[in-house]
């Protein structure tokens, strides 16, 4: 009981990211990513929200051992069923269901008093526990919902045969103190065999820190999602609890199954195939999180590492900048640098990122981890069929020049080909693009920066699009800026096209 279960939310609530849609198929491939990191459950979707959302449970189901499979639905018999045949092909599938108890869903949104919403819990785990013997149940916006009446629920669910009990801090509105209290009063008056699970939202900037008070006080499973993503300002960041939890062992006395390593990796997945890029400063995965910049802490750092670290980069993954390959390297070298990495290839996919890796290598005298990251990223990247492909651009700038562009794109068989006049560069480039797709992008924002190190360095371009009121986000690397740039446009509009035929009704609530 003092391991702690690690419920991986990224594919179910950290979807409901406001400007985040995930296919199926990048879902299948962020679900394998997190099978590698350890968690030990994977939300993987919604299933009565979208039948992307049910083919998403479906296939990870099929395609990813390790982790329990679970699928969220409402106290309500068509999600259930929905939800149940999605997970028909997991190993290890889970049910998960919810249903608000707070006074305030309880009056406004449900219109149900407190002996109705025991009822519906009673009879809807009943009616599930036919099919599936792994049941959690969440009594939604927990927090808000009077204790003794939170209790009365869960124990109702228990006496029906569920053994996960999770406590939704639905708004975010919980304090530290105040939610370890309750949990810890759910913990003296629930059987032992029964695994209290947190899930914490971020709307007080506090997901994280309740998260930690709630396992102090006897919580055994934590909900979270990589880099914190989630509906509203977010869900607790699953890297920043782990780390606390290993870093400050001794103070929490619990063990984490999950292999550390894989963390950074992850969250690189995670942020491009969502288009959400990672804030800087953000703890464990952020470019400044193992950056010393004054002089006094470089020069404490260079002394002696702990000085001013508490953690090594290389725990969560982190590469080290060594610089060993070049355009002379060959694929076993390869390979093995790979390996170091934490990323197994198989011979197809080995082949890929070499010719990758080769053609780097003429633009690049020396390839960093960093770089070989981005390749395997890249190659990791669902195959989506992309509606354009650039095919070549050629750009006219200079001082006493008005900049103009020729773009030619590939759409299926057909080239096409078109020009324009900017006020910049870019600008031109984005103008003849737009001429090309037929369509009248909103540039909302566009982000330059280096992901590897040197004059020669990698740039990477992060873009973010409105197009017919769907935002849309793309990146595109290159170690020509221009050249991302126009990747990252092509890539958000060709995001749109897949986004049109994704109609997805995202949950508002039961
Ligand atoms: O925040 C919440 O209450 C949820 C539940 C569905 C668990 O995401
Ligand atoms: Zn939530």
């Amino acid at each position: 009981m003092d391991r702690i279960i690690f419920f991986d939310t990224t594919l179910r609530d950290g979807e409901q990211s406001p400007g985040a849609s995930l296919t199926s198929n990048a879902k299948l491939t962020i679900a394998k990513q997190l099978a590698l990191l350890g968690v030990d459950v994977i939300e993987a979707g919604f299933p009565v929200a979208s039948e992307d959302d049910a083919k998403a449970v479906e296939i990870i189901g099929k395609h990813v051992s390790g982790p329990v499979i679970c699928a969220l639905a409402r106290c309500v018999t068509k999600d259930i069923e929905i939800a149940l045949k999605s997970l028909e092909t997991a190993r290890k599938p889970r049910l998960h269901l919810f249903l608000a108890t707070s006074e305030i869903h309880r009056k406004f949104k449900l219109a149900k008093a407190k002996d109705e919403i025991i009822r519906i819990a009673r009879e809807m785990v009943k009616f599930s526990k036919k099919f599936i013997d792994d049941i959690e149940f969440s009594p939604e916006d927990a927090t808000r919902t009077e204790p003794d009446f939170l209790l009365e629920v869960c124990r109702t669910v228990v006496d029906e045969g569920v053994r996960t009990v999770n406590i939704p801090d639905t708004v975010g509105y919980a304090v530290p103190e105040e939610y370890g209290n309750l949990i810890n009063y759910l913990k003296n008056n629930l059987p032992d065999n029964v695994v209290i699970s947190v899930h914490c939202h971020n709307d007080l900037g506090l997901a994280v820190a309740n998260s930690l008070t709630a396992i102090k006080n006897g919580a055994r499973q934590v909900e979270c999602t990589i880099n914190g993503i989630g509906e509203r300002a977010g869900n607790a960041s699953l890297e920043e609890i782990a780390m606390n939890l290993i870093v400050r062992k001794k103070y929490y006395n619990v063990d984490v199954g999950l292999k550390t390593t894989h963390i950074y990796r992850t969250s690189k997945l995670v942020s491009s195939l969502t288009g959400i890029p990672v804030q800087p400063n953000k703890a464990i995965v952020g470019d400044n999180a193992f950056r010393h910049e004054s002089g006094i802490h470089q020069d404490g750092v260079l002394k002696y590492r702990q000085t001013y670290e508490i953690m090594h980069p290389k725990m969560v993954g982190i590469p080290e900048s060594t610089l060993v390959l070049g355009k002379h390297s060959g694929r076993h070298a390869l390979k093995l640098r790979l390996k170091s990495l934490g990323i197994n290839v198989d011979d197809e996919s080995l082949n890929k990122i070499f010719e990758q890796f080769k053609k780097l290598a003429d633009k690049k005298k020396e390839i960093n981890d960093m770089d070989l990251l981005v390749l395997a990223e890249q190659e990791t990247l669902p195959a989506v069929e992309p509606v354009y492909q650039l095919e070549y651009f050629h750009i006219v700038s200079g001082s006493s020049t008005l900049p103009s562009a020729t773009v030619r794109i590939r759409k299926k068989d057909k080239i096409i080909e078109d020009a324009s006049l900017g006020d910049g560069p870019v600008d031109a480039l984005y103008k003849a693009i737009d001429r090309i797709v037929k369509l009248s992008p909103k540039l909302n924002d566009y982000k330059i920066s280096a992901i590897s190190s040197g004059k020669d360095a990698q740039g990477e371009v992060a873009v973010s699009l409105v197009i017919d009121g769907i935002t849309v986000a793309g990146k595109g690397i290159s170690t020509d800026i221009i050249e991302a740039s126009a990747k990252a446009y092509l890539h958000a509009i060709n995001q749109y096209f897949i986004r049109r035929t994704i109609t997805k009704k995202k949950y508002r609530g039961a």
